[in-house]
């Protein structure tokens, strides 16, 4: 923890790159690790455009049990350690979450790169609103311009909002120090930051309950719950 905590001292630059494991803490279900979203439901059948254009109430259902759920999470030590990381370094947290718990734990300089499950798109005219509530009555919902509107997140196969992304690449290839909390590194392109900020020269610091597609790559590998290592780098 001293050699980490020099590291966080001596950089000009830092940045994180989280994922779902940072949250399962506050009780929400991560994709592909024990109990994941993925080994319950097909994606293809709930987060892709083409499973929208086939069923939006079916996707919405889905998406509104997860706001439900989400709504009751509270932000964990590990959120509120990087919030706190941001108040006293350079830092810019890159999230692949779309829960909003970062935000609630106070993080500012937070790029969402798939998007943020409380934000609603038109699927016509793109027009977007925030709304908070934790169920949407009248399943789906419809734009003012009478098309229907979809979750504000990144599905399978669609690009990444660009100019979020085009700032999360840059804060990678600046960072002299990277770090990958609760994340399996397996959905690209989010994953290849890692490589984009140790191919620039970041020392890589990965947290995780378990070993990933990058930890042979990286510099620490730091074996444990985020809630519990995040606090004690930030302490
Ligand atoms: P995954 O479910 O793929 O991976 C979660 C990671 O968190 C695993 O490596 C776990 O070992 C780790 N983990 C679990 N509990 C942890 C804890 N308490 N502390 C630290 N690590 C822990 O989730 P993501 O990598 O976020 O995309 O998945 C990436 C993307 O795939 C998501 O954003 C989502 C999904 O499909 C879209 O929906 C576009």
């Amino acid at each position: 923890m001293d050699e980490i905590r020099r590291y966080l001292d001596a950089a000009r630059s830092i940045a994180a790159l989280t994922g779902a494991g940072i949250s399962a803490e506050s009780g929400i279900p991560t994709f592909r690790g024990l109990g994941g979203l993925w080994h319950q439901h097909r994606p293809e059948d709930l987060a892709t455009p083409q499973a929208f254009a086939r069923d939006p109430l079916l996707v919405w259902q889905w998406y509104d049990w997860r706001r439900n759920l989400i709504a009751r999470a509270r932000p964990n030590p590990g959120h509120f350690a990087l919030a706190e990381i941001e108040r006293r370094y350079p830092f810019t947290l890159i999230t692949q979450n779309v829960d909003g718990l970062h935000d609630l734990a106070g993080s500012r300089h937070l790029l969402k790169v798939h998007g943020d499950i409380w934000t609603l798109r038109c699927s016509s005219c793109g027009r977007e609103r925030h709304d908070p509530r934790p169920n949407i009555p009248d399943l789906p919902p419809r734009c003012t311009c009478g098309a229907l509107e979809r979750p504000g997140v990144v599905w399978f196969g669609e690009s990444l909002p660009a100019d979020t992304w085009r700032r999360a690449e840059q804060a990678a290839r600046h960072a002299d120090l990277f770090l990958v909390i609760g994340t399996s590194a397996a959905v690209y392109p989010a994953a290849g930051l890692v490589d984009l900020a140790k191919s620039a020269g970041a020392r890589v610091i990965e947290i995780n309950i378990e070993k990933t597609a990058i930890s042979p790559i990286v510099d620490i590998s730091l074996r444990g719950p985020a809630a519990q290592i995040l606090p004690e780098i930030a302490a």
